[in-house]
C-alpha cells in the first residue's frame, strides 16, 4: 500500500473510531476486523460446523462450476473477472481452475479490505495456478467502486461471495449495488453470495459458538484500538452477544460491557465511560430471500437473471445483469 492509502486509512480508523465510540449507542465498523489476527481468526470461522455458510457456497460452486463458467466467458474477447471482498479466494478457485483450463481468457482481480488478504491470495495463487494473471489490490467496497468503471473494454463479471452485502443495512446495499450497476455495460454479470432466512437457531449457532472464535474475531476490533490507537481495553470484561430477528432477517452482534469502566484511547484523545451492561454494536449479517433480493435488485437498477442454491437451500448465488 502506498503511503497516501495508509494515511488515509490510518485517519478513517482514528476518525469512525472516535465517532462510533463517543455516540449513543456505541457501536464500531465491522470492517475493523480484519487485520492479519483478524483474517486468521475469519478463516478459522469458515471451518466452523456452525459457520455454515462457507460450506454452502462451496458446494454451490463446486457443482455448478460449468454452469457459472459458461455464463461468464466471452469467446470473443475474453473477460476481467473483479472480486470485491476476496479473502483467501479458497472458494473462487474453483471456478479459477474450471476457467484456466478450459481455455478462459481472462484476468483475475481480487480486490479486499485487507492487505495482509491481498498478499497471501496473491502468493497462493502465484504458486498453485502459475499461468492465472493476477492483479490484486486493496481497497474498500465503496472506494473501489468508481475503478471498476475503468474495467470497460471488454466483458467484466463482478464477484461478491460469502454472503459480504450481509454487512451492509438494506439502504446501503441498495446504493452499493446501484454503483455496481452503474460500472456496469450491458454484457457485463454481477455475481453474488446472499445468505438465506432459515430456521433462526442454526443463524444464531452460526455467530455464538461455543469454542470463542467468533468472540474473538468481534473483539479484535477493541485489540487493534488497544495496539494501533493507543487504547487501554480490558477486552475480558466484555462479552460477545449475538442476536437474530428473524422478523427483519438481521443478526447483529455486540460486546457489552459486564462492569462500569473508563477507557482511554491515548492516539485520539478520548476517554470513553461505560456504564455497566453498555453495548458496543459491532456488526450486521443481514439474512435474505429471493423476495428481498428481487426488490434490492428492483430498487438498485439491476435484474435477476438466474440463481443457484445448495443442496439445504441455506443459501443462494444470485447472476444480476443491469436493467
Ligand atoms: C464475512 C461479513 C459475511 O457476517 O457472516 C462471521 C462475517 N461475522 N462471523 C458474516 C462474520 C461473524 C461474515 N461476513
Amino acid at each position: 500500500m502506498n503511503t497516501t492509502a495508509a494515511t488515509l486509512l490510518d485517519t478513517t480508523f482514528k476518525k469512525q473510531v472516535f465517532e462510533g465510540l463517543s455516540a449513543n449507542p456505541k457501536y464500531l465498523s465491522s470492517k475493523y476486523f480484519y487485520d492479519k489476527k483478524g483474517d486468521k481468526l475469519f478463516q478459522d470461522i469458515m471451518a466452523m460446523p456452525e459457520y455454515y455458510l462457507t460450506g454452502c457456497e462451496f458446494q454451490i460452486l463446486s457443482t455448478h462450476t460449468e454452469t457459472i463458467g459458461e455464463l461468464f466467458r466471452d469467446r470473443k474477447n475474453g473477460l476481467d473477472l473483479i472480486e470485491l471482498g476476496a479473502g483467501d479466494g479458497k472458494k473462487t478457485k474453483v471456478l479459477l481452475k474450471y476457467m484456466t483450463e478450459n481455455n478462459f481468457n481472462f484476468i483475475y482481480k481480487p480486490i479486499d479490505i485487507s492487505e495482509n488478504a491481498v498478499e497471501m491470495i496473491s502468493n497462493n495463487l502465484a504458486k498453485e495456478m502459475p499461468t492465472l494473471n493476477v492483479d490484486a489490490e486493496v481497497g474498500e467496497y465503496f472506494e473501489v467502486l468508481e475503478r471498476l468503471k475503468g474495467f470497460n473494454k471488454r466483458k467484466k463479471v463482478i464477484m461478491v461471495l460469502g454472503s459480504n452485502i450481509g454487512n451492509l443495512k438494506h439502504p446501503k446495499a441498495i446504493e452499493f449495488l446501484s454503483k455496481l450497476k452503474d460500472a456496469m455495460l450491458p454484457d457485463d454479470l454481477l455475481f453474488m453470495g446472499f445468505d438465506q432466512k432459515k430456521n433462526p437457531q442454526n443463524i444464531l449457532d452460526a455467530y455464538n459458538d461455543e469454542t470463542g472464535i467468533t468472540e474473538a474475531f468481534n473483539k479484535n476490533v477493541l485489540t487493534r484500538i488497544n495496539r494501533e490507537l493507543d487504547g487501554n481495553f480490558r477486552i475480558e470484561k466484555f462479552k460477545h452477544w449475538a442476536v437474530y430477528d428473524p422478523e427483519t432477517g438481521t443478526a447483529k452482534s455486540f460486546l457489552v460491557a459486564t462492569e462500569a469502566m473508563q477507557v482511554k484511547v491515548e492516539a485520539i484523545n478520548l476517554t470513553v465511560n461505560f456504564d455497566e451492561w453498555e453495548t458496543i454494536h459491532t456488526e450486521i449479517s443481514q439474512k435474505y430471500n429471493d423476495k428481498i433480493v428481487s426488490w434490492l435488485a428492483k430498487e438498485s437498477g439491476l435484474k435477476i437473471e438466474t440463481s443457484f442454491t445448495d443442496e439445504k437451500g441455506y443459501y443462494k448465488n444470485y447472476v444480476f445483469r443491469k436493467d
